[in-house]
């Protein structure tokens, strides 16, 4: 798997040190607060574990289910839920995780349910990466740990045709392995 990885963008140590401020600065702004963590899936899976570990409050937490990508990289421009009903937040502080802010409608569109229509008191917004392109949809993030070039990245959750989630580093993709996945083939070292 790593033989397919170009060039790391973000390292492991470098992600959980800025997580480590991110966590005191989330924990600081909710203190005192009834907290919900609503995590878009399946992106955000890792991010969401070593930043829940670092907001030691009294909060639950939900998951979501969003597709927009359909498999390439690119967004389809569709944001679709994947389940019937919302996470009940009606008069919670919402944090709302997200992978990566890219186009913006994945997050506007979950942040809009929330606030409108599950009743939510605040809905802040949080993203390990903040691409640096122009969004379709008017959105910032209220906390984001890193901005990334407008490039597409794999790792620590974020994947290609539902690879590369496992690896523990953010990374850029051989252009050929792109290629090569879009043929229908799997990884390196899959068998
Ligand atoms: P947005 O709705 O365009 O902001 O897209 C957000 C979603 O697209 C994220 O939750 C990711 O699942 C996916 N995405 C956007 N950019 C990348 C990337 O560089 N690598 C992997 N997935 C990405
Ligand atoms: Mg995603």
């Amino acid at each position: 798997m790593q033989d397919d990885i170009a060039k790391i963008l973000l390292s492991e140590s470098r992600i959980l040190a800025r997580l480590d401020e991110l966590g005191e600065q989330i924990t600081r702004d909710f203190r005192g607060k009834p907290m919900t963590v609503v995590a878009i899936l399946n992106g955000s899976c890792l991010f969401l574990g070593d930043l829940l570990r670092r907001i030691p409050l009294p909060l639950t937490v939900e998951c979501i289910s969003v597709a927009s990508y359909h498999g390439g990289t690119s967004s389809s421009g569709k944001v679709e839920l994947m389940q019937k009903s919302l996470p009940a937040v009606a008069g919670r502080n919402v944090l709302l995780v997200d992978d990566i802010l890219d186009t913006g409608r994945t997050l506007s569109m979950v942040r809009a349910l929330l606030a409108e229509f599950a009743g939510a008191d605040e809905v802040r917004t949080c993203v390990l990466l903040r691409k640096r392109v122009e969004r379709a949809v008017a959105i910032e993030a209220d906390y984001a740990a890193f901005e990334i070039p407008n490039e597409f990245v794999v790792g620590y959750g974020l994947d290609y045709l539902g690879h590369y989630r496992n690896l523990p580093f953010i990374g850029v993709l051989k252009p050929e392995v792109i290629e090569r996945m879009k043929g229908g083939l799997e990884p390196a070292g899959s068998r």
